[in-house]
């Protein structure tokens, strides 16, 4: 087993009957998903799923588990989703997969967010992972200098054929360097003020708990 499915599957025992839950995107949190569909399949478990990307919607689906739109809902339970980097404080790098939007969007609906990752994955600060950041393709290029001046490079997301990448939300990412983040809600703040900002990948103190696993399938929890 790997960290990233230690986590996953003990954060998974946290779902309760009745729950509605948010789903999140990355490898460790299929894990989860694919975990949750085994609960429900053997305990006749009864949740509504509440996916934050077309990928991780696609694979509850193709399990079986029950999903609404996020419109249907006012509040979540619980949500489990993954992490870049995760700091001494619980904040968060997220959207190397792309889904920071709408992962940000249903955390902040959530009652709590558990957050799984194997040990790679924890720092003491945050900035050695690249920070996405959530771009409205109109003027992109004026938001671009105006987050240079703010970081190292910040450098467009690209498919193989060197197109724009772009989010399920049509948006496209610039992916920042800015290693040591070190006041990570006030440097999210900040970035939120450029007009062509749509979202950063800074999670600040959203995290309720979060679950490091470790390859020999133990893990250990922080709130
Ligand atoms: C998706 O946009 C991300 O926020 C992921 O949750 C994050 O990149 C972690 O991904 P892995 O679980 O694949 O490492």
């Amino acid at each position: 087993m790997t960290g990233k499915e230690a986590a996953a599957r003990k954060a998974v025992g946290y779902v309760e009957h009745g729950m509605t839950l948010g789903l999140g995107t990355g490898s460790t949190a299929t894990f989860a998903i694919q975990a949750l569909s085994e609960r429900l399949l053997l305990e006749k478990l009864k949740i509504t799923g509440v996916p934050t990307s077309r990928r991780s919607r696609d694979l509850a689906l193709s399990l079986g588990i029950p999903l609404t739109d996020f419109a249907n809902v006012t509040r979540l339970d619980l949500t489990i989703d993954g992490a870049d980097e995760v700091d001494a404080n619980l904040n968060l790098i997220k959207g190397g997969g792309g889904a920071l939007v709408q992962e940000k969007i249903v955390a902040a609906a959530s009652d709590r967010l558990l957050i799984i990752c194997d040990e790679s994955k924890v720092k003491p600060q945050l900035g050695e992972f690249p920070l996405p950041v959530a771009v409205i393709p109109f003027g992109w290029q004026s938001t671009h200098l105006q987050l240079t001046s703010l970081c190292e490079t910040a450098t467009l997301r690209v498919n193989l054929d060197n197109t724009p990448y772009l989010t399920d939300d049509h948006l496209y990412i610039l992916d920042l360097h800015c290693n040591p983040i070190i006041d990570p809600a006030h440097f999210e703040k900040t970035l939120r003020q450029i007009p062509g900002v749509a979202q950063v990948g800074l999670f600040c103190g959203m995290t309720s708990r979060l679950i490091i696993g470790f390859e020999d399938g133990t893990v250990e929890e922080r709130s």
